[in-house]
């Protein structure tokens, strides 16, 4: 297995464990650098995390004034779709936590595809300020799985798992909804800390291929870090089929 694995029994425990895990690495990150910045993933699994990040604890330990937020994937659906990843993460953590609007690097789903995508690309260079064939550093890097092992919007068998280019690239899943944008692996593997958020009994086949078996050619295997971290953090169903360690 690549990276290193916890396991929570429960949801509720992986939305805390998770948050905790988030917000240390930021924290960490804000202790030396003056930014720090975080990749929201979407799908149902962080809704919880989120809204742990926000409350209790946790919430005064990021001076949230110095994060800049972007986003994994989006679908190509208006901010107000139920399907949106940032409408989640504004329902969810963005409308109370003090993050300045201009910090918050959200993709624009509701306009036409590549557009989309090269816009959410440039915002990325300026954020960055990167030169040609320069990639972003993200400090915290969420990732969910699908059942297929999908991740982000990086589906098996499409020609996105390919690029090594472009940093973002819109592209036509085999789900609904099906147009989306998605961040590409050099981009992902870049990351300082990378999190792979995974709940349910539902996912415990997969998560057992994915970290068990290389050859299985599944997209979340080729999320390798260069130099950074990868964590899995496992709510205790999708950790079932694992052997025990
Ligand atoms: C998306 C996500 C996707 C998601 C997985 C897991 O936009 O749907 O980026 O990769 O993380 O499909 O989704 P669940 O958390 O809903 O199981």
């Amino acid at each position: 297995m690549i990276g290193t694995r916890q396991v929570f029994a429960g949801t509720d425990a992986l939305a805390r464990g998770a948050a905790e895990t988030i917000t240390g690495f930021l924290a960490e990150a804000l202790r030396k650098d003056s930014t720090a910045s975080l990749v929201l993933s979407g799908g149902r699994t962080p809704r919880n995390v989120y809204a742990q990040m926000e409350s209790g604890p946790l919430r005064g330990r990021l001076d949230w004034s110095r994060l800049h937020l972007f986003w994994g994937d989006e679908r190509c659906v208006p901010p107000s779709s139920p399907e949106s990843n940032y409408g989640m993460a504004r329902e969810t953590l963005l409308a109370r936590v003090p993050v300045p609007p201009e910090n918050v690097h959200r993709i624009e789903g509701e306009i036409e595809p590549r557009t989309a995508a090269a816009a959410y690309e440039q915002e990325i260079r300026t954020v960055f300020s990167l030169k040609d064939g320069e990639l972003p550093v993200f400090t915290v890097l969420l990732l969910g799985l699908g059942g297929d092992g999908h991740t982000a919007s990086l589906f098996p068998g499409t020609a996105a798992l390919a690029e090594r280019r472009r940093l973002v690239i819109d592209v036509h899943a085999p789900a609904v909804p099906a147009d989306r944008i998605t961040l590409t692996l050099p981009v992902i593997n870049n990351a300082r800390h990378i999190l792979f958020l995974v709940e349910g009994k539902e996912k415990a086949a997969i998560v057992r291929r994915v970290t068990g078996d290389p050859r299985a050619g599944f997209p979340a295997q080729l999320v390798v870090p260069g130099s950074g971290t990868l964590t899995w953090l496992l709510e205790s169903g999708a950790a079932s089929a694992l052997p025990q360690s």
